[in-house]
C-alpha cells in the first residue's frame, strides 16, 4: 500500500515537471528586417520599410521598392514563428536584374506576352523582350522595379501607389496603380489592387512572393502538400506561351485536384513538365467558391503544419515550382535560394491574354476601374 502511494506521488511530480518544461520551452522567434537597411534612395526616390502586425502576432514587412512583401511571419500550432516568404535584408539586394521579382507586385501585365507584342484597337504595341523572345512581368522596368509612394493606413493596413506614363515599357496609357496590403484578425494577408488609365490598355496584376511553409530557406518544397482547385490548365509551347485551348489535368502529372506533395510527379516524363523544367503553369480555376472568391489552392508545410489557402477573384493561378532557383542570392536569414526552395503561387489572368481572343479579357478602358482582391489565409494543421 505504502509503496503504491509512493509511486503515485513520484508519478505526479514527474508529470508536473514534464508539463512545466513544455510550457516554459522557449518558442522560436524570427526578427523582422531592420528599417535602417532599407532607408535610402533608388532612382532618386525615397525607399523604406513598413511594418504590419495583427492582434494574433502575425507580422509582415514591406518595401515601397516594387511594393514588395519582404517578410511574412506566421506562427505554427506550438506558437513558433516562421517567415513563410523568401526575402532580403537590404533594399539594395532587391535592385538586382538577375532576381527581379522576389515578393514584388508584378505588372502592368503579369506573366508572358508572346513575342513582346500585341494589338489593341488596330494599334500594334512593342514591348521589351526580356524572357527569350517574350515579355515577362511587364518588361525590364515593370512595377517590380518602380519606387511606389507609401501610406501607412493603420497598424494592419498599408497602401502603395504608382503612376506609369504612356509608353513606359511599350504599354499604352497614363496609368495609376494602387495596391493595399491588409492583415486581418483571421490571419489573412489581403491584397487589393486597383488601376485606371487614360487610353485603352491591358492590365494583369499579381504578387510574386516565393513561399516556403517550412520557413524561408528551410529546405525544398518537394515534400509540402499542394491542392489546386482547377480541373484544367492552359498548355504551353516550349517558350511557355499558351497554345490556346485549356486541357484537363486529369491523368497528367499536373493534376493537383486532390492534395499531393509537390515532388510526387515533378520528375514524370511529360512534355509540358519538360518545357517548364518542372511546374510553371497557369491553372484555370474551377470556380469553387468560398466567401465569394474562387478557391485557388491550399498548401501545407510538412515540418511546421502551417497551412496557406489562397482565395481570389482572378480566373487563373500560375504555379511555379522554383525551377530556376540556383543558389544565386543570399536570403535574409543567410541561407542561399537553392533549387526549388520555394514556390510562386500567383493569382492572375491567363498568360498572353492580349493575343488570345478566347481567354477572359484583360483590356482596361478609360473611365473603367480595374479592381481585384486576393486573400492569403494562414492556419495550422
Ligand atoms: C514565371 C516563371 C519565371 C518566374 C521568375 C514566374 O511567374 O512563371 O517562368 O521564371 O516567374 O521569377
Amino acid at each position: 500500500m505504502k509503496k503504491s502511494i509512493f509511486i503515485l506521488i513520484a508519478l505526479f511530480f514527474s508529470m508536473a515537471i514534464i508539463s512545466c518544461n513544455q510550457s516554459s520551452k522557449k518558442k522560436d522567434t524570427v526578427a523582422l528586417p531592420d528599417i535602417s537597411q532599407f532607408k535610402g534612395q533608388i532612382d532618386g526616390k525615397d525607399v523604406s520599410l513598413f511594418y504590419l502586425k495583427n492582434k494574433n502576432g502575425m507580422e509582415a514587412a514591406f518595401t515601397n521598392f516594387g511594393a514588395r512583401v519582404v517578410a511574412l511571419i506566421v506562427k505554427d500550432k506550438d506558437g513558433n514563428q516562421h517567415d513563410v516568404v523568401l526575402g532580403f535584408n537590404k533594399a539594395t539586394d532587391y535592385n538586382n536584374p538577375e532576381e527581379p521579382y522576389y515578393g514584388a507586385i508584378v505588372g502592368p501585365f503579369a506573366n508572358r506576352i508572346a513575342n513582346g507584342t500585341f494589338s489593341l484597337d488596330g494599334q500594334t504595341y512593342h514591348l521589351p523582350q526580356n524572357n527569350g523572345r517574350n515579355t515577362l512581368h511587364g518588361g525590364l522596368k515593370g512595377l517590380h522595379f518602380q519606387v511606389w509612394d507609401a501610406k501607412q493606413l493603420s497598424d494592419t493596413s498599408l497602401e502603395f501607389t504608382c503612376n506609369l506614363s504612356d509608353g513606359t515599357e511599350g504599354f499604352p496609357g497614363n496609368r495609376q496603380f494602387n495596391v493595399t496590403y491588409t492583415l486581418t484578425p483571421n490571419n489573412e494577408l489581403v491584397i487589393h489592387y486597383e488601376a485606371t488609365t487614360d487610353k485603352p490598355t491591358v492590365i494583369n496584376l499579381s504578387n510574386h512572393s516565393y513561399f516556403n511553409l517550412n520557413g524561408e530557406g528551410n529546405g525544398t518544397i518537394l515534400n509540402q502538400k499542394l491542392q489546386i482547385f482547377a480541373n484544367q490548365f492552359t498548355p504551353v509551347d516550349s517558350t511557355l506561351i499558351p497554345t490556346g485551348k485549356p486541357e484537363d489535368v486529369k491523368g497528367t502529372p499536373l493534376d493537383f485536384t486532390q492534395p499531393k506533395t509537390i515532388g510526387k510527379d515533378i520528375n514524370v516524363k511529360y512534355d509540358q513538365l519538360a518545357f517548364g523544367r518542372g511546374y510553371d503553369f497557369n491553372y484555370v480555376l474551377s470556380g469553387e467558391k468560398e466567401d465569394g472568391y474562387n478557391l485557388a489552392c491550399k498548401m501545407t508545410g510538412d515540418k511546421t503544419g502551417i497551412v496557406m489557402e489562397i482565395l481570389t477573384d482572378q480566373p487563373g493561378l500560375q504555379f511555379y515550382s522554383g525551377n530556376f532557383m540556383a543558389d544565386r542570392t543570399t536570403l535574409s536569414n543567410g541561407v542561399k535560394d537553392s533549387y526549388r526552395t520555394a514556390v510562386a503561387l500567383e493569382p492572375q489572368h491567363f498568360p498572353d491574354s492580349p493575343n488570345q481572343p478566347d481567354f477572359p479579357s484583360t483590356i482596361l478602358n478609360p473611365g473603367e476601374k480595374y479592381q481585384s482582391t486576393s486573400v492569403y489565409r494562414f492556419s495550422n494543421e
